[in-house]
């Protein structure tokens, strides 16, 4: 079955309102119409702005191919959880997306495996595609533990979802050694890592599911290594930082997709 690409931009913590906004508005422009195929036949493409820039990227995005997503999401409905967004807060700026458990919250922040699998599950309760976040860090690789460390998040973070649950889960692999820091994944250590989380999947969900998720790479990516990445029979998509930041950078690589 063929799997529509994504292409999701994580601004990380850049952009004010006004220039998120400027964004996407050039974005808007490079991508063109639903006529040039970016919403008919291209891939999906969203945006993952800072949470008070997300109101004025979504109001810009209106009526256009590209959607909008948050960051993060915490699952609880409401409560004592100082800086955190509730699903319900979150469909209120409205975005329909939620990056979950990147490797600069499990780094930084204190995600872990359990919290992971907290937000991804209330991602779905309030209807939000949650974007699910997994990767090894270079020691990790080094020691030849890139699978277990896949296998070991994939495995919590989607623990006790359904099959119906993930028809609207997407899985962004994003080797750390490679977020940030232009070593990208060469095409084939990507391809590798991918395919094996694929099996997982189809473990853990059977292979329908297997075969119509989307597994996103990060780290790195770019106009220039986008189309090699994204011709390997498991990418599916990207997941990108620092080249997100750029409209005519972002629209080569939703090009590519294409
Ligand atoms: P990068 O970030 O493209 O800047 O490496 C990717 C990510 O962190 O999602």
């Amino acid at each position: 079955m063929a799997r529509r690409k994504f292409i999701a931009g994580n601004w990380k913590m850049n952009k004010t309102a006004a220039e998120g906004a400027a964004l996407v508005k050039e974005l808007k422009e490079k991508l063109g119409g639903c006529a040039s195929g970016c919403c008919c036949s291209g891939p999906d493409v969203v945006v993952c702005p800072p949470f008070t820039t997300a109101p004025a990227v979504a109001a810009e995005a209106k009526g256009s191919c590209i959607q909008v997503g948050s960051q993060n999401i915490h699952w609880a409905d409401n409560g004592a959880f100082t800086g955190e967004l509730s699903g319900a807060m979150l469909k209120d700026i409205p975005v329909t997306y939620a990056i979950i458990g990147h490797s600069e919250r499990r780094q930084y922040f204190g995600e872990t495996d359990d919290t992971v699998n907290k937000r991804t599950k209330a991602a779905l309760k309030a209807g939000l595609k949650p974007i699910v976040c997994i990767g090894e860090l270079l020691a990790e690789r080094e020691a030849g533990q890139t699978n277990s460390v896949c296998e070991r998040q994939a495995r919590a973070g989607l623990a006790g979802l359904t099959a119906d649950d993930m028809t609207t889960v997407v899985v962004a692999y994003e080797p750390v050694w490679a977020i940030g820091t232009g070593k990208v994944a060469s095409n084939e250590q990507a391809q590798e890592v991918h395919a094996f989380v694929r099996s997982i999947l189809k473990d853990l969900f059977g292979a329908a599911v297997a075969d119509a998720t989307r597994i996103l790479y990060g780290g790195s990516m770019n106009a220039a290594n986008a189309a090699g990445l994204l011709a390997q029979p498991d990418i599916d998509g990207g997941l990108i930082g620092g080249a997100s930041l750029k409209a005519a950078d972002f629209a080569a690589i939703v090009a590519a997709a294409k």
